[in-house]
């Protein structure tokens, strides 16, 4: 029994040392260590060993098992090894790698999210329309007549079927007076859209904020309190403001907005135009929901729109307005 487990010994290590891929090892596994295997003949064989012998024998078997055992667990950590050496044979791993690039928002979206928030936190909720429009809903609801120089082909994209690109987002107040009624609290920011000639301060497409306020007894008041407020969260207490008179087709009275603050250059500018809604407004939209939902004589508000591309322009410095759509990760990497 003793030569022949040490054959069996030496025979297995042999043959595991030997063995090609992982099929041939488990094949050698239960050749030696299965249930009907070598190992496990001779352990059953065990039983007809004198008593004297049985520890010495005993203690020989286990330790054949041991080293069996052990040979396998060796070859198998081998031919991983060897299988990880080949796949990565060629690749030059002290290469430096490539760093995957960690995104930031885009300088507008940042301003944007800023400036919802301030809203937010005076009840405004955010509204929203399509950028495809109707005339009706772009123009003649916002009591802008046919001949107004708006409505120029020059001045506004339009499609063959007469819809046309939103000149303005003032569309989502028109959109909001038609589906909910009075008292209304929105804001609506989005893409509007002009026929300028490209530079380095227009763009064709660029970013409005609406706001529209109906409620019943909504002042001037209102509308300076609510702006001043919004654009001293945004650019600073030290901001100052001049409401000037103005002419929008859908606000009477209107003003203009400038603002002057440090975060902004400390010059005088141009920032938002705003007033009371007129009545002639909420008649087309009473005319178009067919009530008095938006009755003049009941319910008064004001509205409002700025853009934001200018205000994130001076707020980061950047020269141009067309790094804002060129897409260049050297630009947008420093927000
Ligand atoms: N829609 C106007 C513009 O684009 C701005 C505005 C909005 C004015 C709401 C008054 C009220 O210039």
């Amino acid at each position: 029994m003793d030569s022949q487990l040490d054959q069996l010994r030496a025979e297995a290590t042999a043959a595991i040392a030997a063995a090609a891929d992982e099929t041939a090892l488990e094949q050698l596994r239960v050749k030696y260590l299965g249930q009907s295997g070598a190992i496990t003949a001779l352990s059953k064989g065990m039983k007809d060993v004198a008593p004297a012998d049985k520890p010495r024998v005993g203690k020989l078997l286990n330790e054949v098992r041991a080293a069996v055992t052990a040979a396998l667990d060796n070859r198998k950590s081998a031919l991983l090894a060897n299988a990880d050496k080949a796949a990565f044979a060629g690749v030059d791993v002290t290469l430096p790698g490539i760093a995957p690039g960690v995104g930031t928002l885009h300088p507008i979206t940042q301003l944007l999210d800023r400036a919802v928030g301030i809203f937010r936190r005076m009840g405004f909720a955010l509204a929203d329309g399509p950028d495809i429009e109707t005339e009706f809903h772009c123009f003649d609801a916002l009591n802008t007549p046919a001949d107004h120089p708006a409505r120029n082909e020059q001045d506004t994209f339009y499609f063959d079927d007469g819809r046309l690109l939103r000149t303005h987002t003032s569309t989502v107040q028109i959109r909001t007076m038609e589906t909910s009624a009075p008292p209304i609290r929105i804001i609506a920011p989005g893409a509007a859209y002009r026929r300028d000639e490209i530079d380095a301060t227009h763009l064709a497409q660029f970013t409005q904020m609406e706001g529209l306020y109906v409620d019943e007894g909504v002042s001037v008041a209102d509308l300076k309190g609510t702006l001043e407020f919004f654009f001293r969260e945004l650019f600073g207490p030290d901001a100052q403001f001049r409401f000037r008179p103005h002419f929008f087709p859908f606000t009477e009275p209107s003003y203009e907005v400038d603002i002057k603050a440090s975060a902004l250059g400390g010059k005088w500018l141009e920032i938002a135009g705003c007033g009371m809604v007129d009545p002639a407004v909420f008649e087309s939209v009473n005319a178009r929901r067919c009530d008095t939902a938006f009755d003049p004589e009941k319910w008064t508000g004001f509205a409002f729109g700025f853009g934001l591309d200018r205000l994130a322009m001076i707020l980061s410095t950047v020269p141009d307005i067309r790094y804002f759509t060129a897409n260049d990760q050297r630009f947008l990497a420093q927000f």
